[in-house]
């Protein structure tokens, strides 16, 4: 059930009862405080004042229309015009009772169903994935597993940078390596950032080599059959490297979600050519340039961005407008969204800019650039190594390992070997990802080992570990989670609080959907978890002297905690394990 949508629709209704425009938003939020009610509505003072009326006075009127029959036991007046709603704790039991009986935990699948692209990831060929990809991969992932739960249709598209004139020197390294010895080529690919730091060398060195890379840029957009099969080589050993990763990381991308630069080659003639027909295209020292007015430059004037280069070639710009016809047209997406650095926000600006003159992108379409800041290092830098290099994402997973292990050896003593390396490997990882995904993701954040191992605070430690209480609870209890039954019984604040939160499961996942922005689910399950914690204290479970009516009441809502945990875990991409 989502709470936040029933009463936004009833709201709506008694809004338009009391006289209100029909557009009315019903502006309803979860109180951010107890004494404002469960939900308050801010919607009034603002319609008031349209309709030229007291808003205390329209804010009666909306309470007299306002039906919340069983729903609600208090409805309230509170400063200027607010509207406070106290929720029935017995509705509040209710709800939360289907909501265990249900195996989505009382999310229902959207009615409004879209086609979500959904571009992330997007690492560049012949080059190690770095910490700069992996905000946009776990960040990315996590809202195409929302959005699928929520029941979209949800198309992965891995832009990844297989194109450009940095593959003339490639292939040119590669061919040179190949002649050598078979060996030699494997110890260097097995290093991509080796290969292409000795490829760019002798590009900078060496004119004749640099002569023979430059020949091959032409040759393989020529469609050169050697330039391909060795670029085709290069492609494919990066897509392993990479896939290896993503299933390290408990990514859900597979080779199946590569849609790379190359992809848009045979369609970016027909982009210029339309841009032409629409006169958007201006020649400009021989090369193809959209002006836009939309954009100035640093003399005021309208921003020219270059489509294709004087002499011919393509540029990262018309390779996204390739991208964004294909996505619109062929795969009829109702949104894009981009999880790219925010950096590129210029970028993506333009881009868009273009694509709606040009028709690439029509009107219902939304495009939207789901921006990320910087991982920073704990001097406040940009993060890389001491010796000032990128860090290798899988130098950065190995030692999340290695220090998951010390932590895991010093806490748990009785688990066996195979336990613990499913533990440490869960930690380890879950730290990692879940230390990024808890920030907002458009701030920059510090890279800091120590917070995001802690087991205290909004951490995957501190989550991972609630979970496995609840686990333990069932244990005890001797019960599986299935064979309880009855009803359940709200008697006091903590369970009360505890059952609130249970039921905002769906609305939070709505408004991760929505934005893009998973830290707002970190915050729910912490927010549970803190719940969880005192609702535990406060209603003890296999104590004796408990009723056996509350005691299955109260291990249903263990039960329903430990599903939207491990569920809402399962939805960041985080693995969760039964003890620790
Ligand atoms: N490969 C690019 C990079 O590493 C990111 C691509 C993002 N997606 C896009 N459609 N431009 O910066």
């Amino acid at each position: 059930m989502n709470i936040l949508k029933l009463l936004e629709d009833r709201v709506i209704k008694a809004l338009i009862a009391a006289g209100a425009p029909e557009d009315t938003p019903a502006m309803v939020r979860p109180s951010a405080k107890a004494n404002f009610g469960d939900y308050q509505c801010n919607a009034v003072m603002a319609a008031a004042k349209k309709m030229g009326m007291n808003p205390r006075e329209l804010a009666q009127n909306v309470i007299d229309h306002l039906d919340l029959e069983g729903i609600a036991n208090k409805v309230e007046i509170a400063g200027p015009g607010f509207i406070n709603i106290y929720l029935d704790a017995p509705w509040l039991a209710n709800t939360l009772l289907s909501a265990v009986k249900d195996p989505r935990a009382g999310v229902a699948k959207t009615v409004h169903r879209q086609t979500v692209v959904v571009d992330y990831s997007a690492p560049n060929v012949a080059k190690e994935m770095h910490v700069g990809h992996l905000r946009s991969t776990i960040i990315g992932d996590a809202a195409v597993r929302t959005l699928e739960f929520l029941g979209h249709n949800v198309i992965r598209q891995n832009h990844l940078g297989d194109w450009g004139t940095q593959f003339g020197m490639l292939i040119a390294h590669l061919e040179d390596l190949e002649r050598e010895s078979q060996e030699a080529t494997s110890m260097e690919l097995g290093n991509l950032e080796t290969f292409y730091r000795e490829a760019k060398k002798r590009f900078d060195e060496d004119q004749d080599f640099a002569t023979r890379a430059r020949s091959y840029v032409v040759k393989l957009q020529a469609g050169d059959d050697f330039c391909l099969k060795l670029w085709k080589k290069l492609v494919d050993v990066t897509l392993e490297h990479n896939q290896e990763v993503y299933d390290r990381l408990n990514v859900s991308l597979t080779m199946d979600d590569v849609m790379g630069e190359s992809a848009y080659n045979d369609s970016l003639h027909a982009v210029i050519k339309i841009l032409d027909e629409k006169g958007l295209l201006t020649e400009d020292n021989g090369a193809k340039v959209v002006f836009l007015n939309e954009f100035k430059n640093k003399d005021g004037e309208p921003m020219g961005v270059i489509v294709e280069k004087s002499g011919g070639g393509f540029l990262y710009t018309t390779t996204d407008l390739a991208a964004i016809r294909h996505r619109c047209h062929t795969l009829n997406a109702d949104r894009v969204l981009y999880y790219v650095d925010a950096r590129q926000g210029q970028h993506f600006d333009q881009v868009y800019c273009i694509a709606r003159k040009a028709g690439f992108a029509t009107d219902h379409v939304s495009l939207e650039h789901h921006a990320f800041g910087m991982m920073l290092g704990k001097d406040g830098k940009p993060f890389k190594t001491r010796a000032g290099t990128t860090i290798k994402l899988v130098d950065l997973l190995d030692e999340a390992e290695e220090r998951a292990a010390a932590l895991i050896a010093r806490k748990s003593g009785d688990l066996s070997e195979e336990q613990k390396v499913n533990v440490i490997r869960a930690v380890a990882i879950g730290s990692v990802k879940y230390a990024d995904l808890s920030k907002h993701r458009t701030s920059d954040y510090v890279f800091d080992w120590d917070n995001m191992l802690a087991f205290e605070g909004n951490t995957a430690p501190y989550l991972l570990y609630a979970y496995t209480r609840i686990c333990s609870i069932f244990r005890k209890a001797g019960v599986n989670e299935s064979d309880v039954t009855g009803e359940i019984l709200i008697e006091n604040d903590a369970e009360r609080e505890l059952a609130l939160q249970l039921n905002r499961f769906s609305e939070n996942l709505e408004s991760v959907a929505r934005e893009g922005l998973p830290h707002q689910l970190c915050a729910y399950l912490y927010e549970i978890s803190g719940a969880f914690m005192k609702f535990y204290e406060a209603c003890p479970v296999n104590k004796e002297g408990v009723s056996p009516e509350l005691k299955n009441s109260r291990l249903q809502i263990c039960a329903l905690t430990g599903r939207i945990l491990k569920q809402g875990l399962d939805l960041l991409g985080i693995e969760t394990v039964e003890q620790m």
